[in-house]
């Protein structure tokens, strides 16, 4: 049966461009033909959300690459999800592994973050996968089922999250997981949903693949029965993500 799920491609600048090379990218952005069963979000760093609002075509949304879990104050550096929305933008990634292991951010500040997020109304796009030790360990499944278990203990309703399961071995690393392998985990978490979340919700939820994506490998990745999309990075800034924006057409 084909996925009534609409196909979710992000692009994840990271800490990455100037105004220069930003305007370049949303020049071609703007240029690049979304098909109608795709939809794709695009994260400029927090400082360029603005600039990347305003000039951005509105075919395709924007993220913030993170945000804090209250509303205003004094929280020196951090910006907020109504901040987010007052830009423009529609969406937050939370939960990337950079903000868990480079930044030290717990599963449970990752819950209260997703929570603040959607009750601002933003969607989110909520961030798990394991390290390489542990899917030697054979514990991938305990470890992506735990941060699923941190994210889900926080949210009543799913309709606007999106899942994006990122094997931490495979970011930036050009090792990516075999089609095989993101469709096995991927197929492990609907699972998961279905038994603790619901069955509606485990149907309906975008369940997304990052690490090392490319325009070489986004055709097969995307031909997986429960592969909804990519969260991509590096590729995000070199014209091939106009290739992958096309993987599901
Ligand atoms: P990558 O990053 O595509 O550069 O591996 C993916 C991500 O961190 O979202």
């Amino acid at each position: 049966m084909m996925s009534s799920r609409k196909f979710f491609v992000g692009g994840n600048w990271k800490m990455n461009g100037d105004k220069k090379s930003v305007g370049e990218l949303i020049t071609s952005l703007n240029r690049a033909k979304v098909p109608p069963n795709t939809e794709v979000v695009c994260a400029p760093p927090s400082i360029y959300l603005d600039f990347v609002c305003q000039k951005l075509d509105q075919k395709i949304c924007v993220a913030a690459q993170n945000c804090y879990k209250v509303a205003k104050g004094a929280f020196t550096g951090e910006i907020s999800p109504a901040m987010i929305k007052d830009c423009g933008a529609t969406w937050v990634i939370l939960g990337h592994s950079e903000r868990r292991y480079v930044f030290g951010e717990s599963d449970e500040l990752i819950g209260q973050k997703v929570a603040h997020a959607l009750a601002e109304g933003l969607g989110v796009i909520a961030c798990i996968g394991e390290k390489l030790d542990e899917r030697e360990a054979g514990i991938t499944e305990k470890v992506v089922f735990d941060q699923t278990k941190a994210i889900a203990d926080n949210l009543k309703d799913w309709s606007k999250v999106v899942l994006a399961y990122e094997p931490i071995w495979a970011i930036g690393t050009g090792k990516i997981a075999t089609p095989q392998q993101a469709q096995e985990v991927h197929e492990k978490l609907q699972s998961w949903l279905k038994t603790h979340v619901s069955e509606p919700v485990s149907r309906a939820i975008r369940i997304v693949y990052g690490g090392s994506v490319t325009g070489a490998n986004c055709k097969e990745l995307a031909s997986q029965a429960d592969v909804d999309g990519f969260l991509v990075g590096g590729a995000s800034l070199k014209p091939e993500f106009l290739d992958i924006i096309q993987a599901k057409k």
